[in-house]
């Protein structure tokens, strides 16, 4: 699963964000060469905390960007965003559920499509605002921009 120019929001920072999130998520066919179960198992939980903390991230500053230029249809946007993160929460799965390669397949297929979907379908409507916005020197970048750390006690975690 790659980045390429189709998925751009027409916003750098986004568009990094994006790019991160499709790694994230290529991590899994990594892991495919895996065959140890437990090893599978415990790397899929990883990726999908570490999905789960990166997607928040991302929302947030997507939900800033938004209101900051005063996209008109942020709410309904805001919870398309809101629905990912409760379906990522309830896929901690426990044990014996993950440590197939094919709950991997069908994790791996469903956050790409939703990913891809969403970019494409949800992102790209307040594209053309954002880019006219940048044209006439009015796009408000994000107000609250912090970088990105994974916290350490995620390597202990499991
Ligand atoms: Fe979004």
């Amino acid at each position: 699963m790659e980045w390429t120019e189709d998925f751009s929001v027409g916003i750098s920072e986004i568009d990094d964000q994006h790019k991160r999130l499709f790694e994230l998520i290529s991590t899994a066919s990594i892991l495919e060469k895996r065959c140890d179960e437990q090893e599978l198992h415990d790397e899929i939980v990883r990726m999908l905390v570490k999905l789960n903390l990166y997607t928040i991230y991302h929302f947030e500053t997507e939900e800033r960007i938004m209101e900051a230029n005063g996209y008109s249809e942020a709410t309904q946007h805001k919870r398309e965003h809101q629905a990912f993160v409760n379906k990522l929460e309830q896929m901690h799965p426990e044990a014996d559920e993950l440590k197939s390669i094919e709950t991997l397949h069908e994790i791996a297929a469903f956050l790409e499509n939703w990913i891809k979907n969403h970019i494409l379908r949800t992102d790209f409507k307040y594209k053309p605002l954002m880019v006219q916005r940048m044209k006439d020197g009015t796009f408000v970048a994000d107000p609250k921009s912090e970088p990105f750390v994974f916290p350490d006690e995620l390597d202990e975690l499991l």
